[in-house]
């Protein structure tokens, strides 16, 4: 790579342009733009179907677009079964290492005997085609054998995040009705053991739906198990019933693959709906083509499978690309800040993708614990869910990545399926910019009135054009898919995101942050709402507000205004009481930063927090507009 100083760009060197699956941009992108139709054809193609598609796109429900209609297609048929038939299938698929050290490795032919048993036992637990399935777990190979286990019988899997709280982990299963949950007894994480179990016990009892909880052993603590309720996997894979053959269903393009529950404006976490055939096509491009991903890569994905960046770019694309994944279980500074460091030089990793917090958090321990390792097997870096800082970028860039690795900075949702805006690896970079659109993707920053805004002007991030990764909508609510992401360009038909960004005048996208009642804490989706109704759930609070605050190392930070019932004194104890409670509700992610007592919220006439001028408070800042806030 070399840096252009009077443009303030990175470009390319001839090697990564010559290897590079995708050569060249603006071409492909033109072509994309006035053949979108036939572009996502033309990408289909490099998939297994079982039946082609008879139309690209049906657009007769909008917003409900169903792509590749009429096709059969089961995206574990593309991730693991067409591999076995090639040279692919004695290559690992899998290598994993335990924060304790413990190695496993799979190949694609293992890897399919894995699944395959997993999901005869579904079977055998009544599991079938259409079922949810809610996965709460460790990241551990089982977790990525369940899901593909799930998705193999046609059964739609649930992930939630191993950090969530037993309220949030039941209200998810009770929104599902689950009838089977797949856990572990617990993970391992900064050397102590994350009791996942007893989280599922405390869930279940307040989830009637649930019948039966399948446990994988990975810590061997002692765990209450329930009769006629739990069983241990290792039991249940020594019966003939989990045989390592199985028949991958053949889905429709348009069956639910998953649901995966994400923070939105209003209180209740929304299920967004993913299907076979588009979300195949897309992440398998994106992953394809930005991630310049071969067969021979040894990949490195650092997110949890419980959240969207794991399901698309640690599970699902890689392994439909045929590429070897890694996946670590715990902490990124344990024992010491160079175990990724030293996994990546072990392990000869080719691909990382990780989060701005990730990086941030390991630079401060400075660069000598990069330094005494070998990372020359880098060839691409990633970075995703918040905007990176400039000054992360240029560390990752100079100390992770040697200034011979381009960074792919990904935008994109939980909703989205895959990347709409990033970078491919052959063009000049911005640092702290996600580039360009990807192909087929006209996006806009735009005006209250619709108009574009001026280069470098803020506005409203907004996508002209439908994609095959596109949610296929909110399980149980389609009102609320259309009122969320449809209704403020309803003339238009454009998608709105709820991202405020700028547009520069070479055409590069800054993303600045959600503009919507979301708050992104370590790249993790909050919304203030769900934050809020945490807090109101203690007795002595009456009234809440969340703000985010900028934070040096994980960008947003949870800060809360709180109005205490009559009779309660503020005090620290209090404040550190009410931030456990939060903490115990929703999860350690969403702990508050800060509580400040406050005896009112700036609100509208009609009610509505001004959160605006809270923020604005908070930092010091003028507080502008406040004639629409109530006397
Ligand atoms: O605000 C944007 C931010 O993350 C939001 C989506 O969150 P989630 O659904 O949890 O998905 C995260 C992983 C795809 C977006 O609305 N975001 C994500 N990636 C970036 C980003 N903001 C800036 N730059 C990014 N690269």
């Amino acid at each position: 790579m070399s840096f252009d100083e009077k443009k303030g760009m990175y470009f390319p060197s001839e090697d990564i342009i010559n290897q590079s699956n995708v050569k060249e941009y603006e071409k492909l992108y033109k072509y994309s733009i006035e053949n979108r139709e036939q572009f996502w054809a033309e990408q289909a193609e490099h998939l297994d179907w079982f039946k082609k598609w008879d139309k690209v796109v049906d657009e007769s429900d909008k917003p409900f677009y169903k792509w590749f209609q009429g096709g059969k297609i089961n995206i574990v048929q593309n991730a693991v079964d067409r591999h076995l038939t090639t040279a692919n299938r004695n290559k690992l698929a899998i290598i994993w290492e335990g924060e304790n050290g413990d190695i496993r490795t799979y190949s694609y032919h293992a890897l399919n005997r894995e699944i395959s048993k997993f999901a005869n036992i579904l079977k055998s637990m009544g599991v079938k085609k259409g079922d949810i399935v809610t996965i709460y777990m460790p990241q551990i190979p089982e977790q990525v054998f369940a899901m593909l286990a799930c998705a193999k019988i046609g059964a739609v899997h649930s992930v939630v995040y191993g950090g969530f709280s037993h309220e949030a982990l039941s209200e998810r299963i009770k929104d599902a009705e689950s009838r089977v949950v797949i856990t572990a007894d617990g993970g391992f994480r900064r050397g102590k053991i994350a009791d996942l179990k007893a989280i599922v016990n405390q869930a279940v009892e307040l989830s009637p739906t649930v019948e039966v909880v399948i446990t994988v052993k990975r810590t061997g603590h002692e765990v209450y198990m329930e009769n006629d309720r739990d069983y241990w996997y290792h039991d249940l894979e020594n019966l003939p019933i989990a045989s390592p053959i199985c028949e991958t269903e053949e889905t429709d393009a348009n069956d639910m693959l998953f649901l995966l529950y994400t923070s939105g404006s209003t209180g209740k976490p929304k299920g967004m709906m993913h299907n076979h055939g588009g979300y195949s096509v897309y992440t398998a491009t994106t992953n394809r083509m930005v991630f310049d991903i071969k067969p021979e890569d040894r990949y490195w994905c650092a997110a949890d499978p419980g959240w969207i960046t794991g399901h698309s770019y640690l599970v699902y694309s890689p392994l439909i690309n045929g590429a070897t994944i890694f996946m670590y279980e715990g902490a990124p500074n344990h024992p010491y800040p160079n175990r990724w460091w030293r996994m990546i030089e072990k392990y000869g990793i080719n691909i990382l993708y990780t989060s701005p917090t990730a990086i941030r958090g390991l630079m401060r321990y400075g660069d000598s614990w990069v330094k005494r390792h070998d990372l020359s097997s880098l060839r691409l870096l990633g970075s995703v869910g918040e905007p990176i800082n400039p000054e992360a970028w240029k560390w990752y860039y100079k100390v992770v990545g040697n200034e011979k690795c381009p960074i792919m900075d990904t935008w994109w949702q939980t909703e989205t399926g895959g990347f709409m805006i990033c970078p491919l690896p052959v063009i000049p970079l911005k640092p702290g910019s996600a580039s360009k659109p990807f192909f087929g993707n006209e996006i806009a920053v735009v005006d209250d009135n619709h108009n574009d805004v001026k280069p470098n002007e803020e506005g409203t991030l907004v996508i002209k054009n439908i994609w095959p990764g596109l949610s296929a909508g909110i399980y149980k609510d389609r009102q609320k898919f259309i009122d969320t992401y449809w209704k403020k360009f309803e003339k238009e038909g454009w998608y709105h995101p709820g991202d405020s960004a700028k547009i520069d005048e070479d055409g590069y996208i800054w993303v600045i942050g959600r503009s919507d009642d979301v708050i992104k804490v370590s790249g993790y989706r909050l919304g203030t709402a769900e934050i809020e109704s945490a807090l109101v759930s203690h007795p002595m609070v009456v009234e809440a507000a969340a703000i985010p605050l900028p934070h040096k190392l994980k960008g947003n930070a949870i800060h809360v205004f709180a109005i205490l019932k009559e009779g309660a004194t503020p005090s620290r104890e209090l404040e550190n009481e009410l931030k456990d409670h939060v903490a115990k509700v929703m999860g350690p992610i969403a702990k508050p930063e800060e509580i400040i007592f406050s005896d009112s919220l700036p609100k509208t006439r009609s009610g509505k927090i001004m959160r605006r001028v809270l923020k604005a408070r908070a930092q010091g800042l003028d507080e502008g507009d406040l004639s629409t806030m109530e006397e």
